[in-house]
């Protein structure tokens, strides 16, 4: 619950004012809101906002993204206060794999090695040996010698396309996005059917025979520049909603129409839209600059277990 605002207040100026006077920068994932990708000081996917975060010389970061995000901002900047708007906003992929299952399972293959999504908890990242994102997960597992098993996790949608992609055996934790998993082949099929002129693109969270539909697959990045670079004037979204108020305003004589996904029995059961993420509002933003709070704090031993994979994947990228 956020707590009472004074409805006269005017957020954007409230926010503005209190991350000058914090020193803070807005960090914001493609998936938030339009309001706070407008404030955002940054924006851009997991790999961008964590090297932004890596580099940023303020004194606070607020990050507008979900928990997994803002760990990762305060596993690079154990110095700075980090500030998440609601503690609330996971992940399924990082709810899919705790850090004790998967030591389980690394016991079970001790010979492999481990990459892991860095949709997953701090905890989870300490197990890891090498960490990846949807835009340089290729280039990480190209790193691994061609001997060396690999244990993948928890996005087994990511880790099947990279294997068929690279032609690399690999053992996948059984982990999904909620938000990609929705979508719907048979939907985009007859979309395309209807839009012969249209391109459909796609993140790699999708399911197989989802992306087996795509003329391009990418990370949220790399489908906000192929929209830009492509000479198509139709596009086909298969990601999140939001996506869209960024790319609308990147391109804004294209037409782009957003991915069709399963209706399910309760409300936003199938959705193309991540609720995680849109538990971040300008209230809860406004509160968090002004209190300070609520803050990411981590183990500092766990904190520097968790520092070496994502490190790997930094220097390697
Ligand atoms: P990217 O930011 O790597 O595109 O991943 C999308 C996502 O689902 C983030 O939670
Ligand atoms: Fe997690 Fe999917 Fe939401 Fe991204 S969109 S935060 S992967 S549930």
């Amino acid at each position: 619950m956020t707590a009472a605002i004074d409805p006269s207040l005017d957020l954007f100026a409230e926010i503005d004012r209190l991350r000058k006077e914090r020193n803070a920068v807005i960090l914001a994932h493609y998936y938030q809101d339009p309001d706070i990708q407008d404030i955002a000081d940054y924006l851009g996917d997991s790999l961008e906002l964590a090297k932004r975060a890596r580099d940023t010389k303020a004194d606070v970061i607020l990050f507008c993204g979900v928990h997994f995000m803002a760990e990762t901002a305060k596993i690079l900047n154990p110095g700075k206060v980090v500030v998440l708007p609601d503690l609330e906003a996971g992940c399924s992929l990082a709810d899919a794999c705790p850090a004790d299952q998967l030591r389980a399972w690394k016991q079970k293959h001790p010979d492999h090695f481990v990459v892991m999504y860095i949709n997953c908890a701090a905890a989870t990242k300490a197990e890891s040996d090498l960490i990846c994102t949807s835009s340089n997960a290729e280039k990480m597992i190209r790193s691994i010698p061609e001997d060396r098993p690999i244990l993948f996790g928890p996005d087994k949608n990511l880790g099947a396309f990279l294997s068929k992609k690279l032609g690399r055996k690999m053992d996948f934790w059984p982990g999904t996005c909620m938000v990609h998993e929705t979508f719907s082949a048979q939907k985009i099929a007859a979309l395309k059917a209807k839009h012969p002129d249209a391109k459909f693109i796609a993140h790699p969270e999708c399911e197989d025979h989802v992306l087996a539909l795509a003329d391009y697959v990418g990370s949220t990045s790399k489908l906000l520049e192929f929209v830009q670079k492509d000479p198509g004037q139709k596009f086909i979204v298969g990601t999140e909603i939001n996506i869209l108020h960024t790319m609308h305003k990147a391109v804004p004589s294209k037409q782009l129409i957003a991915v069709p996904y399963e209706d399910r029995t309760a409300a936003c059961q199938g959705c193309n839209a991540c609720p995680h993420m849109k538990r971040n509002t300008l209230e809860k933003i406004y509160l968090a600059l002004r209190d300070l709070q609520p803050r990411i704090e981590m183990d500092e031993s766990m904190r520097l277990r968790a520092l070496k994979p994502l490190q790997r994947m930094l220097e390697l990228s």
